[in-house]
């Protein structure tokens, strides 16, 4: 793979750059439709920032190409990256405009006039439904007219490597193909994990959806030396011990495969041992702790408990490699924070290499004021880094290292 310090010796002032960023923020619906800073965690854009600062210090003419949310493949302004134009152009002091268009006769006029160490924002690349398609042609003619705006192609957008869209796969095929500064990070750290990892390594996954998380489970059982689960992951492996869940998040048909997988790793996979439950999915409904034995039939299970969070921090205390990806709980709501924070800060004391797998948990990190320095790598990449380490080949990896047709 050729790297963005390959492009910088080669000189790249005055040349146009398509740089794909992930800029995929999550952003307060309420607030953007009052017109409002809606942002509520910019981590994705000032982990973009390394790159576009070095290209713009080189004299690039800078085209950041980016995704929001999942529109329906046409235009829709709840997913207009404009908060993002902004936010971008405050982090990088300068103005950031956003073309009307994803590469169509507004981003070609506005390509056209910028001048070195400029960046230009294009539209949501997914209001392009060919972005996305699964037919190689539709892809392939916006993949044309994307390299038709640019010089050279980079690469940063770490957490949209797995997909094989038109802005990260095809048009890498059609330019000069450079991995940006994040994407080279997420590698350096991604790879320690899965070559060599110094032991205890310890995962700790959660989120809501085991169905999601089972193609990593298997990939990595046999890897590391404790698994801990939580998030409204864990209810169908309490399921599958034959504990009854309530009303708490449960897919049925994945309890065999559970116990199966309880089977298999007999006590590497470490469970909550009570749960924080409540009547209703509701931050004011009231709230009771109870073991995981004891979930009463009418609640449902919001978050893991203190004895779990003691439990987890006990496990994860001589660990020297960890790795967590999805939060306790619902962290969004105060009483179900606890959990989410406390294996938070557990992960963060850490003596060895602590990775925060994107997505959630890195937001979480941030929402609940965290500190970032705390842990030896955030990623950017949720979907991405779980992808990466179930060993799967990644489209937007392949394609970059791919050196065949130069
Ligand atoms: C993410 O949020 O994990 C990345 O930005 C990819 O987004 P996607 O899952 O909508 O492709």
């Amino acid at each position: 793979m050729r790297s963005l310090d390959d492009l910088l010796a080669e000189g790249v002032s005055g040349r146009r750059v398509l740089l794909r960023a992930d800029l995929n923020v999550p952003l307060d619906k309420d607030r953007l439709s009052e017109g409002g800073a809606a942002i509520t965690d910019d981590g994705r854009i000032r982990a973009s920032l390394p790159t576009l600062q070095a290209l713009r210090d080189a004299g690039a003419r800078v085209v950041v190409a980016a995704h929001l949310g999942r529109p329906k493949g046409a235009p829709d302004p709840q997913f207009s990256l404009a908060p993002v134009a902004a936010r971008l152009g405050e982090l990088l002091g300068t103005s950031v405009p956003l073309a009307a268009d994803v590469a169509g006769a507004d981003a070609q006029a506005k390509v056209a006039a910028l001048s070195d160490g400029d960046v230009l924002l294009v539209e949501n690349v997914r209001f392009e439904a060919a972005e996305t398609s699964k037919d190689d042609a539709a892809r392939g003619e916006l993949a044309d007219r994307f390299a038709a705006l640019a010089d050279v192609y980079v690469d940063d957008a770490f957490g949209a490597v797995h997909r094989k869209h038109a802005s990260v796969f095809d048009v890498a095929q059609r330019l000069p193909r450079y991995a940006g500064r994040l994407v080279a990070r997420e590698l350096e750290v991604l790879t320690r994990l899965t070559a060599d990892p110094a032991r205890p390594y310890v995962v700790v996954l959660g989120g809501s959806k085991v169905s999601d998380k089972l193609a990593v489970i298997e990939a990595l059982l046999p890897k590391v030396d404790r698994l801990l689960v939580g998030g409204g992951m864990c209810f169908t492996f309490l399921a599958a011990q034959g504990h009854g869940v309530g009303k708490s998040l449960l897919e049925a048909d994945q309890v065999d495969t559970c116990r199966r997988l309880l089977a298999e790793a007999g006590d590497r996979i470490v469970l909550p041992v009570d749960v924080v439950c409540a009547p209703a999915f509701s931050a004011d409904a009231p709230t009771t702790t109870v073991a995981v034995d004891a979930i009463p039939d009418d609640q449902l299970g919001l978050d893991v408990g203190p004895r779990t969070v003691e439990l987890f921090g006990a496990t994860l205390g001589d660990a020297r490699t960890v790795f967590w990806n999805g939060p306790m709980g619902v962290f969004e709501m105060a009483p179900f924070q606890a959990g989410t924070r406390g294996v938070a800060r557990a992960v963060a004391a850490v003596d060895g290499l602590s990775v925060v797998g994107g997505g959630d948990s890195a937001a979480a990190v941030r929402v609940l004021g965290l500190d970032e320095d705390a842990y030896g790598h955030i990623s950017t990449g949720g979907g991405a880094s779980l992808e990466y380490l179930e060993g799967r080949d990644l489209p937007g990896l392949a394609v970059l290292a791919d050196r065949a047709g130069e």
